[in-house]
């Protein structure tokens, strides 16, 4: 802990000098304008608390901007700020998956990103409408237990977890945003009715747990054969002690199947901020090379999508994952939970 909190201070130096040169030259961007941004802001954060944290003191100490927290899931926070409107004392909001940030965009509440940002994230991690960036991505998983099931046992897809084979047979955890986005994705992949008709099967065929770390250990103590859940939960338990991975191995569908989605987190900042300048700066900051280096040195696990920072070097890298495209902002959470709950499973 100790090392890295001074490698982050080291940085910082030098972003600050880098910080001054850029604010001398004349390619400096909207965002800066007379002066470099100050003051405070809120950001909401819907994001793991430790990796937000990470990317706030950074961006503090570089800038000398004060960061409040609130803490919440995706859903939640982005319900919130849809109800509180322009009165939101959001500036930034920050979420695990894409589904809350499209309905935050639906309801015409982000600024778009500043161009300089959007500049740095490849757009296959962002949506293509650049109301909002992405800020890091989390692949879907099958992790499983080797002495239950063998390779040529695994499913081709995740579309035949949904078969009668794999009753009793997989777990998820159905109430959570990250299990939710990987429904938005099938919906967007394959139609209303192909998402019904699986999410019949899974509800038939899987075990639910509260928590994607729940169903992980389930699978590691025996409980169940396998779960479907991201792959960060698996490589941060690995880096701690690994005693509820151990007997754990993760399988990647990979081929373009929806099971091979890859969620972009996602940042926005609020039309409604009184301090749109620093806003903007903190969305370029963690999106930026230093800000990716924390999730490449970190203990998130989470992908680095900015700045050509390469992931964290224990994953598998990004470009093999064989992910399907999809349009971020193009996931619809309403519909989820709405065929979710006719499914029996919220
Ligand atoms: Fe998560």
């Amino acid at each position: 802990m100790k090392i890295r909190t001074n490698a982050l201070a080291g940085i910082a130096l030098a972003a600050t000098a880098a910080l001054g040169l850029a604010a001398c030259g004349s390619g400096s961007t909207s965002q800066a304008g007379s002066g470099a941004a100050s003051g405070e802001i809120t950001v909401y954060n819907a994001q793991h608390e430790s990796l937000t944290k990470e990317w706030v003191d950074a961006f503090t100490a570089e800038t000398g901007i004060k960061v409040t927290l609130r803490q919440g899931d995706d859903t939640e926070m982005s319900n919130q700020i849809v109800q509180e409107g322009q009165a939101s004392p959001a500036d930034v909001f920050l979420t695990e998956n894409s589904p809350a940030m499209a309905q935050v965009e639906n309801a015409g509440l982000f600024a778009d990103v500043d161009k300089a940002t959007v500049d740095q994230v490849p757009a296959e991690f962002r949506p293509s409408t650049n109301k909002w960036t992405g800020i890091a991505a989390r692949s879907t998983v099958l992790v499983y237990d080797k002495k239950k099931l063998s390779a040529d046992q695994l499913p081709k897809s995740m579309l035949d977890l949904a078969k009668p084979e794999w009753k009793g047979k997989w777990a998820a955890s159905p109430s959570g945003a990250d299990f939710q986005a990987i429904v938005s994705a099938l919906l967007e992949l394959k139609g209303e009715a192909a998402t019904q008709e699986w999410l019949k099967g899974m509800k038939e065929n899987s075990k639910a747990y509260k928590g994607n770390s729940t169903a992980m250990k389930a699978v590691n103590a025996g409980e169940v054969d396998s779960a479907l859940i991201y792959h960060y939960y698996y490589y941060g338990d690995q880096a701690k002690t690994g005693e509820n991975s151990n007997n754990v191995t993760p399988f990647y569908f990979k081929n373009h199947d929806p099971g091979a989605f890859v969620s972009i987190s996602g940042g926005g900042v609020l039309k409604s901020s009184k301090n749109a300048a620093a806003a903007q700066a903190f969305l370029k900051f963690i999106t930026g090379k230093k800000g990716q280096e924390v999730l490449q040195k970190g203990t998130s696990f989470e992908y680095a999508v900015g700045s050509g920072v390469p992931s964290n070097d224990k994953l598998v890298p990004l470009a093999e994952l064989q992910a399907p495209t999809v349009d971020p902002a193009k996931l619809n959470s309403a519909k989820v939970t709405e065929l979710m709950t006719q499914a029996g499973l919220l």
